[in-house]
Parts: structure tokens; C-alpha cells; sequence
């Protein structure tokens, strides 16, 4: 996993398609946090790409995230295909005309993350009636359909630090992705207005430029953008360092994971050198997200101040 803050989807949309593997294998090694797979059914949009058959093939040949971007009129019929193809997230669109919450219900009865993605123009208020069921908020910043278009710059204005409201429900995992005309120019942007996932397509295959450089030019650029738009000038930390939050006796411990990870943050929970000096078990340590530190200390800090001198006065009953 790179460090820093944003993530570098690689869509092999303008890939050779008659060679994926072989891109696959690229992008990896140049540094791509995920795969971005763009599904097209000639109806949703005007083009045809793959199915579920060529994402299971794929899966055999990366170790990378596969984010399944589907830009099909009927998600619904076909979902059980895309999960069993070994997809981590499945982004749907909120313009079908069927019903979205049953498939957004078994993408993650299945473990996998689910998205919503928006036209350029379509309102980020059509993610209102499915707020609780979505991990990922995707804004479009060209009109779906093909790679290399040119980045539409007030939608990426209007839309995605607002996404950022419509993931409230996930303060911590949810993420808002950024999918259309990424690359060195735009990237700064996209960044400044906080987005998590930049979705690059084109910009990573034109010849003659490294793709690992690319890449990573981009990740850092994005990342400068958050820093010095919306982090204080601070270098934004990646999302997959994790802090010590509080270290407990294992039954004060397990009820107020559950409370924080009830809130949207996620707890790791792992056992302490220490044996509690009452029922000489080990303690139990929690850790959060270092990213979410701060939101866990607002909202638990008090808390995790009462249990823990609950926890020494035991110590001094004793
Ligand atoms: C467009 C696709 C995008 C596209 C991105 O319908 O959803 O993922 O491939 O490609 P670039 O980066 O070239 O805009
Ligand atoms: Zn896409």
C-alpha cells in the first residue's frame, strides 16, 4: 500500500483489451492501489465492453482491489455473477430504472463494498433515498461511456467535496471516487476537493510515458491538492496506518469496540502484553484509523476516560 492519502484506481478501459492480463500485470507493478473495471452493456451507455467471464479471469491474474464500475441498465439480474467473480466493490448508477437498494443489499450481504455512481448531470440529491446502503459515492466528471474525454471541472466543483455528505453514515470508509479525465492536470483538483479514489484511465497509456511514474505523480499531486485545500498544510496520512486508542480489560474492551465501530470507525482489537491485575487475562488494546483519531477522540474520548479509570480503580481495589 503507497502512503499518503489518495488511491489510484487504474481503469484498463484504453488498455490493448486483447492483452489484459498483460496490463493487469503493468499497472500493478507500476504502483496502481486498484483495478477500476468498466462494465458496458451498449444500452446505459452507448458501448460495449466485458462481463463478469473477463473479471474472473482477471482475478486470477492480480492480487489488486477489483472495483467493478457497472454501466448497465439491469445490475440486478447479473449481480450474483459480479460478486462471485471475485469483484471487492461494485458500483451501480443511480439513474437505472429498477430497483437499486436489493442490489446494493447483496453486494454487501456478500462482504463486498457497494457504490452509487452519478452522471455529470445528475443531482448528488438522487443518493438520498439509499444513504445507509452505499459505501462508495462515485461522481462521474465526463459523460460514461468512453476513456480520454475531457474533465468537466464544475461538476468536480459542485459535487465532490458535497459527496462528502451524502457518506455521512461511514465518516471513516466510506469514499467518494472521481472517475473521468483524471490525470497530472486535474489531479491537484480532484484532491483539493477531497477525494479519496481518483479512477485514471488514458492518462496511463500514452505511449511513452512511465506508468509508474504517472501514477504516482498523480497520487502525490492529488494529495498536495488535500493538504493545502483542506488539511491546514498538513501532509495528509494514508488511510491504512492505524493508532493506539485506549487499553482495556477485555469485558470493558469489547462493548465499547462495538460502540465506536457502531459510530462508522473501525476498532482493531489485539491483545496486550499486560494481564488486567483482576481476573489476570490480558488486556485488551484498541486501535483506530490514524485518519479518524481525531473524530474517535471527539466522539469517545470522554468515554474511554470514564472505563479506563473504571478499569484502575479495580487495579486499586485490589
Ligand atoms: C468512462 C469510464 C471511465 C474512463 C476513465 O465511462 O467510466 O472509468 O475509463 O478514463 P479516462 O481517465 O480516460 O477519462
Ligand atoms: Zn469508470
Amino acid at each position: 500500500m503507497s502512503a499518503g492519502r489518495a488511491r489510484v484506481a487504474a481503469s484498463i478501459l484504453d488498455a490493448d483489451l486483447s492483452n489484459i492480463s498483460h496490463a493487469v500485470r503493468r499497472l500493478e507493478r507500476a504502483g496502481a492501489d486498484r483495478i477500476h473495471l468498466d462494465v458496458m452493456d451498449g444500452h446505459f451507455v452507448p458501448n460495449l465492453t466485458f462481463g463478469p467471464r473477463t473479471i474472473e479471469a482477471i482475478r486470477r491474474r492480480t492480487r489488486l482491489p477489483l472495483d467493478a464500475h457497472l454501466m448497465i441498465a439491469n445490475p440486478g439480474r447479473h449481480i450474483g455473477a459480479y460478486i462471485d467473480a471475485g469483484c471487492d466493490s461494485i458500483t451501480i448508477h443511480v439513474e437505472i430504472d429498477e430497483p437499486i437498494p436489493p442490489t446494493l443489499e447483496a453486494i454487501r450481504a456478500a462482504g463486498r463494498f457497494a457504490g452509487l455512481a452519478v452522471k455529470p448531470a445528475t443531482a448528488l440529491t438522487a443518493l438520498e433515498p439509499y444513504a445507509p446502503l452505499y459505501d462508495i459515492v462515485m461522481v462521474m466528471t465526463v459523460e460514461p461511456g468512453f476513456g480520454g474525454q475531457v474533465f468537466m471541472r464544475e461538476v468536480a466543483a459542485t459535487k465532490l467535496l458535497a459527496a462528502r455528505d451524502h457518506l455521512a453514515h461511514l465518516p471513516v470508509t466510506g469514499e467518494v471516487h472521481v472517475d473521468g479525465g483524471v490525470n497530472r492536470e486535474t489531479a491537484e483538483f480532484v484532491g483539493a476537493q477531497g477525494a479519496d479514489v481518483l479512477v485514471v484511465g488514458s492518462a496511463l497509456f500514452v505511449r511513452g510515458r512511465d506508468m509508474a511514474r504517472e501514477i504516482h505523480l498523480i497520487r502525490s499531486l492529488a494529495d498536495e491538492g488535500y493538504q493545502f485545500a483542506l488539511n491546514d498544510g498538513e501532509p495528509p496520512v494514508s488511510r491504512d496506518e492505524w493508532a493506539p486508542f485506549t487499553e482495556l480489560p477485555r469485558d470493558l474492551a469489547a462493548p465499547f469496540a462495538r460502540t465506536i465501530e457502531d459510530a462508522g470507525i473501525p476498532v482493531a482489537v489485539f491483545r496486550s502484553l499486560h494481564r488486567s491485575t483482576d481476573a489476570g487475562q490480558r488486556e485488551a488494546r484498541l486501535f483506530v484509523p490514524l485518519a479518524a483519531l481525531p473524530l474517535a477522540e471527539e466522539r469517545f474520548g470522554a468515554q474511554r476516560s470514564r472505563l479506563e479509570s473504571e478499569a484502575s480503580g479495580r487495579a486499586d481495589d485490589r
